[in-house]
């Protein structure tokens, strides 16, 4: 039996696997997001932890596996957040999470101390709010006395498996959106630490991804009920992880991730960087191999903030019928034509990465009328996030990076209407694989290889994961949505002085 982990920005999920990747038992954890001013996003490290020793607890007690019989864990979760313990191990400030947009300044300051080429030759990546980096510097220059204390940075992930073993451990996926690892070459930059002025005894090693960083401590076994002799591998971000886990191995190979924010993500054998910085060139799960992905901010966070905030009566209705809103809120949105009306959103909610690198843009509802309802705002919605997915897929085009495959995951993916509209938008079949597990399959897969059970990363995939239902572009509704991008991106580009 193996176990995959993601530390979501919404939830934990624990997901206990069989040796033929089939879900034996899961479980899941929510826990607050919190944000002390517009554009900042924190959470507790202790919240992921709790939350993974109760799932971890739950999985192994409800399951009735004989906790000898898990071989592995694999580790995976919201990329770029920023963990610091002091001399004691102790968090010394809630960590600062991926989509804070508090850094613009501390980006020009990296950009100006590596210089922007340097920079991009060696990080593969422009200097961005959301990457690590930035939040060290903010840290440094907003609260001395926090920096001081610091003696070791782990990402979200990475703090849990510090509770887990009590090693200090990263691997290259996530490792890569710190900003301070050389890509190409899978390994921390000495010269950007040096330019940086962080001292490299703060960071983890760094491991391949399904290369075992240690075993379950005594103290992780005693609460959760495992035993020692389980191994922890490397793991993934997750979304390396979730291409691991649909199958996104070798190049050709792509998918699209709604969860709190958007991801389409192409596997390639080697690095390819966007001159433009649009896109994110990171190391992936498959040892040797990288891949590129463009990510909007606000996915499936734009539509839990509005059923939050302007449609709760989805959440009442969902309680007192015992279904999932999100449902409830598709049966809707499948009434309303498309194109929701003449209405469209753009989903800037927490600034925005691809295409507009932008941290100081916001959210934005075009063309409201009297006509419109809670189901077109909805609508529009998922259209706005579907049109922000097809910029960052049009990136990827214009790198001329192969895409001959698409498969659908996350929350969103789950949802039978938004396949469809992302198929509709980008001229191609999307399809979905079995096992929704996605990031939690992924790095139990990898855990799979670490404890010698599968071979390799490809052969695992190859072996486990199975194909479902595929939506096909239905031509009209192609040409609809493509005038309507058109539009969508002439809103940003009239907005854009307005948001300075
Ligand atoms: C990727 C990114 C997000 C988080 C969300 O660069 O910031 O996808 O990993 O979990």
């Amino acid at each position: 039996y193996l176990i995959g982990i993601d530390i979501g920005t919404s939830a934990t999920k624990t997901v206990l696997f069989d040796e033929n990747c089939q879900v034996v038992q899961s479980a899941s954890q929510e826990y607050p997001l919190y944000q002390p001013q517009n554009g900042w996003a924190e959470q507790e490290p202790l919240d992921w932890y709790s939350a993974v020793v109760r799932t971890v607890k739950k999985v192994v007690q409800e399951s009735g596996v004989p906790a000898e019989a898990i071989k592995g864990i694999g580790l995976s979760g919201q990329m770029h957040g920023l963990v610091m313990l002091n001399e004691a191990n102790e968090v010394i400030r809630p960590a600062i999470i991926w989509c804070d947009q508090r850094t613009g300044k501390e980006c020009e300051e990296i950009t100006r101390r590596v210089g922007a080429k340097r920079l991009i030759e060696i990080t593969a990546n422009p200097a961005l709010t959301g990457f690590t980096a930035s939040k060290i510097l903010w840290v440094r220059n907003h609260e001395a006395e926090n920096y001081k204390a610091c003696r070791h940075i782990l990402l979200p992930k990475d703090y849990v498996r510090f509770r887990m073993t009590g090693d200090y451990a990263t691997e290259v996926s996530d490792a890569s959106g710190m900003q301070l690892l050389d890509v190409p070459n899978r390994c921390w930059s000495k010269e950007i630490l040096e330019k940086l002025e962080i001292d490299e005894s703060l960071l983890p090693k760094v491991y391949e991804s399904p290369e075992v960083t240690g075993h379950v401590s005594k103290e992780f076994a005693e609460v959760t009920g495992l035993t020692t002799a389980t191994v922890v591998v490397g793991g993934a971000g997750d979304n390396a992880a979730a291409a691991v886990g649909t199958g996104i191995v070798e190049d050709g190979r792509a998918f699209t991730t709604i969860g709190t924010s958007g991801v389409v993500f192409a596997h390639t054998s080697a690095p390819r960087i966007d001159p433009k910085g649009r896109v994110h060139t990171f190391c992936c799960a498959v040892p040797g191999c990288w891949h590129v992905m463009g990510v909007t901010q606000a996915a499936g966070l734009s539509l839990k903030w509005f059923r939050d905030n302007l449609a709760e009566k989805y959440k009442d209705e969902a309680v007192l019928k015992g279904v999932d809103s999100y449902d409830l809120i598709n049966q809707d949105v499948a009434k309303v034509p498309i194109g929701s009306r003449r209405l469209f959103y753009l989903p800037y909610l927490m600034g925005e990465r691809t295409p507009h690198l932008n941290p100081d843009c916001r959210g934005v509802f075009f063309g409201l009328s009297a006509i419109h309802t809670k189901a077109d705002m909805l609508r529009s919605v998922m259209e706005g996030v579907s049109y922000s997915l097809l910029d960052c897929f049009d990136v990827l085009k214009e790198m001329q990076v192969d895409v001959n495959e698409m498969m659908a995951c996350g929350g969103g993916g789950k949802s039978r209407i938004w396949r469809q509209m992302l198929a509709d938008m980008y001229a191609c079949e999307v399809k979905t694989i079995k096992a929704q597990e996605g990031p939690a399959l992924g790095v139990a897969i990898l855990a799979g290889v670490g404890a010698g059970i599968f071979p390799d990363v490809p052969t695992a995939c190859r072996q486990f994961i199975e194909q479902d239902t595929w939506c096909q572009p239905e031509p009209s509704a192609h040409a609809y949505y493509e005038k309507g991008h058109q539009l969508y991106k002439k809103l940003y580009t009239q907005l854009k002085e307005c948001y300075s």
